[in-house]
C-alpha cells in the first residue's frame, strides 16, 4: 500500500484526535494558535476585520478541535471556515462536534487531500490552520506550497509541526517497533505489540523513560488507541529544527510572522541577558537552550504580502482584547482581590508580574474586546483620586507592553 493511502487508512480507522460528540459540551478546547484576536495581531498588526469575507481553511481538520474554537470565536461575524480531511470518520465526527454547538451553518466541509487544495476551487482564504498535518505528508514542501497557493496575496498561515529534540525517546520507540511491528501488519496486531512491548521493557529503558516521563506523550499512550498508534506506530512522521523550520518556510517563498509563545523562543528567558542576532539564531539558540520542544507552532506569510505597521499601545482609537477565551470573566474575580502585584499565567513561559494599583487595576478591567483605549483611559482617569493622564499612560504601557510580549494581549483598529 501507498504511503498516502496507509496514513489515510489511519485516519479512518482512528480518527485523531479522539473526541466523543455526545460529550461536546463537557469542554470547549482552546489551541493557542487559533486565538482570533492573536491571529489577527500576528499576522496583520490587528488592521483586518473579520466580515462575511474573511474566510479560514482548516486544512487537515481531523475530529475539528481547531475549527470549533474558531467557529466559537467567529460566532455572528460572517466569517466562514472551510474544515478539510481525506478522512470521512474524521470529518462526521466534527461535523456531528459543531451540530451540538450549533455552529454547523459557519462551515462548508471537503474531504480530499489537502496537496489537491488548489484545484478544488475553495478559497482563496485570510487564514490557513494547519495542524499536526504536515509533517505526515510525503512531501511537505509541497503541501505547504499547495495551502500557500490558495491563501489571499496577504493571507497567512498557522502551521504546527513536530519539534526535534523533545521528540527524541518517540523516534526510538518508533525505530524499534519499525521491527517488531512493521506497517504490512493489521492495525490491530500492531497495537497489541506495541502494548506488549511498552509492557515488557525495563523500566531505565532511555526512550520508554523519556515518554513516560513527558505528560503529553503519556497521556497519549494511557489514554486511547489513536493517541499511541499516532505517536508511536504512525508510517509517516517527521520533525523539524528551528532551522529546519525556517528553511522549509522560506523554500515555499513564505516568511515567519512569529511562534505562538513567543518568549519560549527567545535566548534570554533561559540566560538572561543574552541577547543580539537575527531573529533565526535567537530562535535556533533558544530551542537549544530550551532542550525539550516536541512541537513548533508558528504563523507565516507569503513573502511578497504588505505587512502594515505594528499598532502602538497607547493608539487612542486600537481596541484591545484578551487572546484568551473567557479571561477577562477570570481576571474580574481577580481584579477584586487587593496585593500590590498582578501575576497572570498563560502557561509555559508565559508568566507576566503587573503592577496592582488602582489605575492599573481600572485599565485592565476595561479590557473587553470592545472598548477602544481612549475610553479605557477616561474611564482610569475618572478614579476617585483624579490621577494624571501621564500617569495612566504610563502604568498602561507598564502593563500592556509586557502583556503584548507574552502574545496574551492583542490590539486591533476597527474598520
Ligand atoms: C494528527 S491529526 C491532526 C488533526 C487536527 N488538525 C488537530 O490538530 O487536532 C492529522 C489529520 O490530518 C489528516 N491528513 C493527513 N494527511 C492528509 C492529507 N494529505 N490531506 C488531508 N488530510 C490529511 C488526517 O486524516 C488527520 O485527520
Amino acid at each position: 500500500m501507498v504511503l498516502l493511502e496507509q496514513v489515510q487508512q489511519q485516519y479512518e480507522t482512528l480518527p485523531y484526535p479522539p473526541r466523543d460528540p455526545d460529550r461536546e459540551l463537557d469542554l470547549l478546547r482552546q489551541p493557542s494558535l487559533v486565538e482570533i484576536p492573536r491571529v489577527l495581531e500576528v499576522l496583520w498588526n490587528g488592521r483586518r476585520t473579520l466580515n462575511a469575507e474573511f474566510q479560514i481553511l482548516d486544512a487537515g481538520c481531523g475530529t475539528g478541535d481547531n475549527t470549533i474554537f474558531m467557529a466559537e470565536q467567529l460566532r455572528g461575524t460572517g466569517a466562514r471556515i472551510t474544515a478539510l480531511d481525506f478522512s470521512s470518520a474524521s470529518l462526521e465526527i466534527a461535523r456531528r462536534r459543531l451540530e451540538v454547538r450549533g455552529l454547523l451553518d459557519q462551515v462548508t466541509f471537503v474531504q480530499s487531500p489537502l496537496e489537491a487544495s488548489p484545484v478544488l476551487g475553495i478559497g482563496p482564504f485570510d487564514f490557513i490552520v494547519t495542524t499536526g498535518v504536515l509533517h505526515h505528508l510525503d512531501s511537505p514542501e509541497l503541501g505547504l506550497a499547495a495551502l500557500r497557493d490558495v491563501l489571499k496575496p496577504d493571507g497567512g498561515i498557522g502551521v504546527m509541526v513536530y519539534a526535534r529534540y523533545g521528540r527524541e525517546p518517540v523516534y526510538q520507540m518508533q525505530a524499534l517497533l519499525r521491527h517488531l511491528a512493521p506497517r504490512t501488519m493489521p492495525e490491530t496486531d500492531r497495537l497489541r505489540v506495541l502494548r506488549h512491548t511498552l509492557a515488557s521493557l525495563p523500566k531505565e529503558h532511555h526512550a520508554l523513560r523519556g515518554l513516560m516521563d513527558t505528560p503529553i506523550f503519556r497521556r497519549e499512550i494511557e489514554n486511547s488507541d489513536a493517541g499511541a498508534y499516532d505517536l508511536l506506530l504512525h508510517t509517516q512522521d517527521r520533525c523539524y529544527t528551528v532551522a529546519e523550520v525556517y528553511d522549509w518556510v522560506e523554500g515555499a517563498a513564505m516568511t515567519m510572522r512569529g511562534f505562538t509563545i513567543p518568549r519560549r523562543y527567545e535566548p534570554a528567558t533561559y540566560l538572561p541577558g543574552l541577547q543580539g542576532g537575527s531573529a533565526r539564531e535567537r530562535h535556533a539558540v533558544a530551542e537549544l537552550l530550551h532542550g525539550a520542544m516536541i512541537r513548533h507552532e508558528f504563523y507565516a506569510m507569503r513573502a511578497d504580502a504588505s505587512i502594515p505597521s505594528m499598532i502602538a499601545s497607547d493608539e487612542a482609537s486600537a481596541i484591545p482584547a484578551w487572546t484568551s477565551w473567557g479571561f477577562g470573566d477570570k481576571l474580574a474575580g481577580a481584579l477584586k482581590t487587593p496585593g500590590t502585584q498582578l501575576r497572570f499565567t498563560f502557561g509555559e513561559e508565559r508568566e507576566v508580574p503587573v503592577g496592582g494599583d488602582a489605575i492599573t487595576r481600572s485599565l485592565l478591567g476595561g479590557i473587553d474586546g470592545h472598548r477602544d483605549v481612549a475610553t479605557i483611559f477616561e474611564r482610569a482617569l475618572a478614579l476617585r483620586d483624579r490621577p494624571s493622564a501621564r500617569q495612566v499612560q504610563r502604568r498602561w504601557l507598564e502593563a500592556a507592553d509586557p502583556l503584548r510580549a507574552a502574545a496574551a494581549l492583542a490590539m486591533h483598529l476597527p474598520a
